[in-house]
């Protein structure tokens, strides 16, 4: 474990960054940045109750690990609000939990964030108490998330030389975190430290991540970015033009594991055959220690449309089957290191993983 230089907690130069609106939340309403419709439309959507919500994680509207663990938190508030405060009300609550957390499987942000908050509401008994202590969980969510990007932006940063090119895949931004980001946070610490030349974003195919949002926030921090198909990946590593590629993550496994957006393990796999660094930024909230390997992490399937159409246009055949995994999973192995809020973790494996959650533990 590497500590960064930067002045823990704020960092010189992120720190004033503004944060991404992703999402706000406004008297008994969460309004979602709609990630759908970016970059061409900068519109906004309120969930007043837990079916628009679930909705809005579902399609994608709000995305990113740590982004759809903290919209479910102040969907428990809503939850709370929303659940018929007889006498049933505590059922009632618990089944709107139990909605939001079928909404998508891989990212276990998602699983953290609405534990805690069930843990809050049988700690808060009554409507009201409950109501407030959810809320200030939701808020203290989002500010750790904050803060958690400023450190990861200082401890990756910590790791680019001068005139670095990065290659990064999907979005790992402010869109996909409380307002900063986990793989684009070491992105925007770079460039504003003054040694980053340039970021290629991969498109990431089938719903363009990448292309649509990677692209949308780099170009409005004015950080060139060049946004190339999933599949010249390999061929733009071979040509020794990428000094690190820098991902994120959904899920990482106590070895070490770490599941991503679809096409991050090929890029892995061709990182290591030309010698290149491949880092994983995600805060601890990503970890999941209760899986001890990425083989046990669960995929998640998505529908036929997103591949089978373009807009009104159709691609496929009726007669075309699809397999259309959303994730998959880069062994430990083929990573160089993790970066999290508390440090980088060079060779990732079980027990580098175990020391920094056991001195977690050992310091509360
Ligand atoms: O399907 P998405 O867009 O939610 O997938 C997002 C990713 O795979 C991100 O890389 C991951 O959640 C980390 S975001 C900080």
């Amino acid at each position: 474990m590497v500590s960064s230089s930067c002045a823990f907690p704020f960092c010189r130069a992120n720190a004033d960054m503004i944060p991404l609106p992703t999402m706000q939340w406004m008297d008994g309403n969460l309004r979602l940045l709609d990630q759908r419709k970016l970059p061409s439309e900068e519109i906004y959507i309120d969930c007043r109750d837990i079916d628009s919500l679930a909705e809005a994680i579902r399609t994608l509207a709000v995305r990113g690990a740590p982004a759809i663990g903290i919209a479910a938190a102040f969907g428990a508030v809503i939850a709370a609000l929303t659940a018929d405060p007889g006498e049933e009300f505590n059922e009632a609550f618990y089944a709107k939990i139990d909605i939001l957390e079928g909404t998508r499987p891989t990212a276990v942000n998602l699983f953290h964030c609405l534990d805690i908050q069930r843990r809050i509401f049988r700690m808060n008994p009554g409507r009201d108490s409950a109501i407030e202590a959810l809320l200030e969980s939701a808020r203290d969510m989002m500010r750790s998330d904050l803060q958690a990007s400023r450190q990861m932006g200082c401890f990756g940063a910590d790791l680019l030389e001068k005139d670095s090119v990065v290659l990064t895949h999907c979005n790992a931004g402010g869109l996909a975190t409380a307002g900063l980001g986990t793989a684009l946070a070491v992105i925007y610490e770079a460039w504003d430290r003054g040694v980053l030349e340039k970021v290629y974003a991969d498109e990431t195919r089938p719903l363009l991540q990448g292309a649509r949002l990677t692209a949308w926030e780099l170009s409005r921090a004015g950080i060139p970015v060049d946004v190339l198909p999933d599949s010249a990946a390999a061929s733009l590593l071979q040509k020794g033009q990428i000094d690190a590629v820098i991902v994120s993550s959904d899920r990482i496994a106590a070895n070490g594991d770490a599941a991503n957006k679809i096409g991050t393990y090929p890029l892995a796999l061709a990182a290591k055959e030309h010698g290149i660094p491949f880092y994983v930024v995600a805060p601890l909230s990503t970890f999941d220690v209760s899986t001890s390997s990425g083989n046990e992490i669960e995929i998640e399937q998505r529908g036929r449309n997103e591949l089978a159409s373009l807009g009104e246009r159709k691609l496929l055949p009726e007669a075309a089957g699809v397999w259309n995994p959303a994730f998959d999973v880069t062994p430990a192995k083929l990573i160089t290191a993790i970066i999290c809020e508390k440090g980088v973790l060079f060779t990732p494996d079980t027990d580098s993983i175990q020391s920094i959650f056991g001195r977690i533990t050992d310091s509360r």
